[in-house]
């Protein structure tokens, strides 16, 4: 897979479009006032890109996974927050309901999730429970018709405004990660109550809240696949949540590398542009090099995942690199810019603070070292 179709770079152009004009003037505002950009939500979901991965039957626009990739890609470019606000709706709520809910599910949730009336947001981590998923202790105990969840969940994406959430807990006796099922929790089911979201580094805009269960009571119905299915339907989703975090990084660099080159060409020093030093010059090509590395690992993934093969191990690749990758040039891009990219006035800065989370959500970069490795010694 070396290129884009037409219709990918149709795609590619017209979100780029949309993101400069609709993405872009916001962001520096909301993370400056850590707040979601909602205003842009409805946008979002009239050109079809917060039901990418959801079946036209259901009201979505049925992309491929490169597309979304792209999609992610192009958002991020401009505004990470609003890259990663579509990729936990769709990565991390619709593609579980769209592979392991029942039709019910589909009918109840997809179109709305589509449509932006409801945002879906996925509960997996807990105080305990970070890297070491399976440690989770949130529990779900059977009651007749329903279950009743009892726990807490933290770090949240998208917890502040969204309205239907993925949630794991500990529904049998089973050890270890055999005991976890994944249900669908509506916000305004009683019991249930989201706390304030996290101040962070970067990402400010993305709601981060903690979300509590006190004996919420939910339908049996809304068991997402089989009980004890939980850990695999997690650990399934993540395979292309993480290349969907690729795709933010690649476009955090992609931004951050262009305006270290409109920088270097305007700044005036020794008498000549930035951009006639050799010194300059290399750490441009380190830059363009990387972000074409990252792009290419991202497209393999998320190309396999379009072929039916498992990409499980080519997503962990991607989401190591270009999340470091993305760290490097957005690092870079603060040094061509010299004092002036270590102030709020440029945008590298915060494409700085927002690279860093693309080394830890969604599994860490040691935990993506592990999965590659294990896949190797076993
Ligand atoms: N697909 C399907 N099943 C899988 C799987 C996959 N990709 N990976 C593992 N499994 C299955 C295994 O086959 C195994 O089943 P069996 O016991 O039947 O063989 C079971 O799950 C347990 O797997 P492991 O033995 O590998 O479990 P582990 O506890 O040793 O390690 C881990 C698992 C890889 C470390 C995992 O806990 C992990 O990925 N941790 C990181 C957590 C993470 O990524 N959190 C992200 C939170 S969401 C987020 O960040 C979103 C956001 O903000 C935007």
């Amino acid at each position: 897979m070396f290129g884009l179709t037409d219709e990918q770079e149709l795609i590619r152009s017209s979100v780029r479009e949309f993101s400069e004009a609709e993405v872009a003037p916001l962001a520096a505002e909301i993370d400056r006032d850590h707040r979601p950009p909602l205003e842009t939500i409805p946008k979002l979901a009239e050109l079809g890109l917060l039901g990418i991965l959801i079946p036209e039957q259901y009201g979505g626009t049925e992309m491929d996974s490169v597309s979304y990739c792209v999609v992610i890609e192009e958002l991020s470019r401009c505004c990470a927050t609003t890259g990663v606000m579509v990729e936990a709706h769709s990565s991390l709520c619709t593609w579980p309901i769209v592979h392991f809910g029942t039709e019910e599910h589909k009918q109840r949730y997809l179109p709305d999730l589509a449509s932006g009336v409801k945002m879906g947001a996925f509960g997996l981590t807990e105080p305990g429970a970070g890297s070491d998923a399976g440690a989770l202790a949130t529990t779900a105990r059977r009651d007749g018709d329903e279950f009743v969840l009892n726990g807490q969940k933290v770090f949240i994406t998208g917890g502040g405004y969204s309205e239907v959430f993925i949630v794991f807990a500990r529904s049998t006796e089973a050890p270890g990660t055999k005991g976890i099922s994944a249900f669908i929790v509506d916000r305004d089911t009683p019991g249930f109550t989201i706390g304030e979201g996290e101040r962070k580094l970067g990402i400010r805009g993305s709601s981060t809240p903690p979300l509590m269960f006190s004996d919420v009571r939910i339908p049996a119905t809304n068991l997402l696949g089989r009980e004890g299915q939980g850990f695999e339907i997690a650990m399934a989703t993540l395979d292309g949540g993480r290349t969907g975090i690729a795709a933010q990084a690649v476009g955090i660099a992609q931004g951050a590398f262009e305006a270290a080159i409109d920088y270097a060409q305007q700044r005036v020093q020794f008498g000549k542009p930035l951009a006639a030093l050799q010194a300059i010059q290399w750490m441009i090509a380190d830059m363009a090099t990387s972000i074409d590395a990252g792009r290419l690992l991202v497209y393999q993934a998320a190309d396999l995942e379009d072929r039916g093969i498992p990409h499980g191990i080519a997503a962990a690749q991607a989401k190591l690199f270009c999340g470091e990758m993305a760290s490097a040039v957005a690092g870079k891009a603060i040094q061509i810019h010299g004092g002036n990219g270590y102030t709020e006035a440029y945008p590298v800065e915060r494409a700085y603070r927002d690279a860093k989370i693309t080394e830890i959500y969604e599994g860490t970069s040691e935990i993506q070292r592990l999965v590659i490795g294990r896949s190797f010694l076993r």
